[in-house]
């Protein structure tokens, strides 16, 4: 059974002491709602270390308060299950109640429903964080590789992702910590932070995991209807015909997001965007010449879906 972790300094103590045992760590940070993708981060992380924490925390830092927040589905209990059935199992599970909490009086409950007054940061972004009127206002920011995709249509979301894995960085002190490739950008926003802070850890990139009908795993999948879902498969489809496409030779990127756009758009989803870009930089290419990545994100009735496909020319 996991041990589980809600306390900030507890969690510190935790890996202290088994560092002092020689031990090593590896983390997988999630948003709980668990499935098979995460088991695999879990399974990869095992691989590479003695021992292994999940954190499962839902970030307000990276929601906007327009965003799903309130509704982001979770089941601790649930979760926990899963866990104990992974190979190897888990560790710790690190569960923390509010990571922006330093004490202060002012702590709404939900997002929007704070009495704190709505800072804006610097840049006029604003998070459930600032509408909740707590007094964090420290946020990393990983400038060029969260300008284009899902930082273009989520202004707030990077910088909240890459702020809540330093300060579980800086908590659990890991040596190791594992990243899904389905959140492609994230996990390269997340590579270069860990190596521009000098943040010592290894960061690990692990396969999309999907269901049996290609559909990759996400916990928001449970809000699509059996036909949106159906609908959804076109994403994964077009991606794999775009990417068989340019392994035969077809290397212009304006026909290959077009055939995207059209089958998607054409099978009832609403395309946010689906951008080719080379693998580490995220840089937008014209034509296929190097390792590129192929990324979609499309909405789905109210559910925004992402994929990706690696194309390893
Ligand atoms: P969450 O969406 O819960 O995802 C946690 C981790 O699981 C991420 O690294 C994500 O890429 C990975 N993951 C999700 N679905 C996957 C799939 N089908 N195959 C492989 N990996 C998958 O991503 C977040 O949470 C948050 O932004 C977080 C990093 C925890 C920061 O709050």
């Amino acid at each position: 059974e996991p041990e589980i972790i809600t306390n900030k300094d507890q969690m510190r103590k935790w890996s202290r002491a088994m560092r002092s045992k020689g031990k090593t760590i590896g983390l997988v940070p999630t948003m709980g709602y668990l499935h098979e993708g995460h088991l695999s981060l879990i399974k990869e992380a095992h691989k590479h270390t003695n021992l292994v924490v999940v954190s499962i925390y839902v970030n307000p830092g990276q929601f906007s308060p327009t965003e799903d927040l309130s509704t982001y589905p979770s089941d601790l209990l649930g979760d926990i299950s899963k866990l104990m059935a992974v190979p190897g199992g888990v560790d710790v599970v690190f569960n923390p109640q509010n990571l922006y909490d330093y004490g202060n009086d002012t702590n709404g409950e939900n997002c929007g429903g704070g009495n704190g007054e709505r800072e804006k940061s610097g840049d006029g972004v604003v998070s459930c964080v600032e509408e909740r009127g707590l007094g964090h206002e420290t946020w990393v920011r990983v400038e060029r590789l969260e300008k284009n995709m899902c930082g273009k249509s989520r202004p707030v979301f990077f910088r909240g992702v890459a702020t809540v894995v330093s300060k579980l960085f800086n908590i659990v002190d890991p040596d190791v910590a594992v990243f899904g490739k389905k959140d492609y950008q994230q996990w390269r926003i997340i590579q270069r932070m860990v190596r521009d802070l000098d943040f010592p850890i290894e960061v690990i990139g692990s396969e999309i995991v999907r269901d049996n009908d290609g559909l990759a795993m996400s916990s928001r999948n449970v809000y699509l209807s059996p036909e949106e879902r159906e609908k959804a498969l076109s994403i994964n489809k077009s991606l794999l015909s775009a990417k068989s496409a340019a392994e035969k030779g077809l290397v212009d990127c304006r026909v290959l997001r077009d055939t995207v756009i059209q089958s998607t758009t054409e099978a009832g989803g609403r395309i946010d965007y689906a951008e080719i870009v080379e693998q580490e930089s995220l840089e937008a290419v014209n034509e296929i010449r190097n390792p590129v990545v192929f990324c979609v994100a499309a909405w789905f009735g109210k559910v925004r879906l992402i994929d990706n496909m690696e194309i390893n020319i």
